[in-house]
């Protein structure tokens, strides 16, 4: 089987081929970072825009760079939600003219799905069931995923999103949008240890995530010294950073000992950051457990993992009509489970 992925839930067009036997077969992504960069954040319309002047043209060329003709693809997949109600729109239209035109099976994926089963597109596939930790810009979710579409929610953040946080920090310090790999590297030259941050909700049983507390917290520490220099600022990103990794090791081992899962799957923008690896790694021995990620360019949003989610729904007897839909917020957890399609 192969499938044609397409995502347009924010401000990446992501469009690739996955075929069961053969893996990823072309994959393109086009960030729209520079478009949104001077406002300091994405601007929905703006996104829309885009992603209507990229997707179609990226599609033809994906198939093309894939060695396939529309007779090759066996469905199309696109995210349905959660996202941006307008660039999910896009996504979705193009989806249902093409599968009407070429009189495939369209499908629609849930965003965090496809982060989800990034890491399945590995050859050291993780196996159910596991603990899953999602931490995106949009989301922060810890999972009991006994199955394919048997997600049971444990814990999720009540404000902020981790990557929300890095991004809103980023921009107290100074720092571009996105903000994520920005204050990772500045981080580095910080000196952990100069300030201690809180680890927002630790002190009380359950999965739950706060983050939007850490964010004020850092607000104040930099408001309290004069004139920051670029030590001050880097020793507050080694903080913050070090409180939000510290926090979610916390989470993540509590949700490995209460589910006795053997392995944790991480995924996710996120995941992509060097010292959470390490971190998560070191629980993953201590408790024995197997810790895995995407690879690292499928860590924040692709076409791949859209493809890749799709294929695995259309597999599992998955179908949708041809009405156009969205969602721009849906609940994993109110995610169809195989067995009941
Ligand atoms: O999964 P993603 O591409 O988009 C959403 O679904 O939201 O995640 C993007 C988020 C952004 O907030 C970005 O700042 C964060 O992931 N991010 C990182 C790193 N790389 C991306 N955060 C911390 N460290 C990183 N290395
Ligand atoms: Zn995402």
């Amino acid at each position: 089987m192969r499938v044609i992925g397409i995502e347009t839930s924010c401000d990446e067009t992501g469009v690739a081929v996955f075929d069961d036997q053969q893996g990823l077969l072309a994959d393109l992504l086009f960030s729209q970072i520079e478009l949104h960069s001077e406002y300091g954040g994405v601007v929905p319309e703006l996104a829309s825009r885009d992603h209507i002047r990229k997707t179609l043209p990226m599609i033809m060329d994906c198939l093309e760079k894939s060695g396939s003709t529309p007779d090759d693809i066996d469905g199309i997949a696109y995210t349905a939600g959660p996202g941006l109600v307008g660039a999910l729109m896009v996504g979705a239209s193009i989806a249902k003219a093409i599968a009407y035109a070429w009189d495939k099976p369209a499908i629609g994926v849930h965003h965090m799905e496809g982060h989800l089963l990034a890491p399945m597109m590995t050859d050291d596939k993780p196996e159910y069931p596991f603990v899953a930790l999602l931490v995106s810009g949009g989301h922060t979710l810890l999972l009991d995923c006994q199955a394919f579409g048997d997600y049971r929610m444990l814990g999720e953040s009540v404000d902020d999103a981790a990557g929300e946080a890095f991004d809103k920090v980023a921009k107290m310090l100074g720092l571009g949008y996105p903000g994520g790999p920005a204050v990772a590297a500045l981080a580095t030259k910080g000196i952990v240890g100069t300030y201690r941050f809180p680890r927002p909700m630790t002190d009380r049983p359950g999965f739950n995530f706060s983050f939007s507390g850490l964010k004020t917290f850092t607000m104040n520490t930099l408001a309290d010294i004069q004139e920051p220099t670029h030590q001050d600022k880097a020793n507050i990103a080694a903080a913050f950073q070090e409180a939000v990794i510290d926090t979610v090791r916390i989470k993540c081992k509590r949700a490995l000992e209460h589910t006795r899962s053997p392995a944790l799957v991480v995924a996710g923008g996120v995941s992509a950051n060097t010292a959470l690896r390490e971190r998560l790694d070191k629980l993953g021995s201590q408790l024995k457990c197997r810790v895995h990620y995407p690879e690292l360019k499928y860590c924040t949003d692709n076409g791949a993992m859209i493809a890749y989610a799709g294929l695995e729904r259309l597999k599992a007897g998955h179908q949708e009509t041809h009405a156009i839909e969205v969602r721009p917020r849906w609940p994993l957890s109110e995610l169809s489970h195989p067995q009941e399609i």
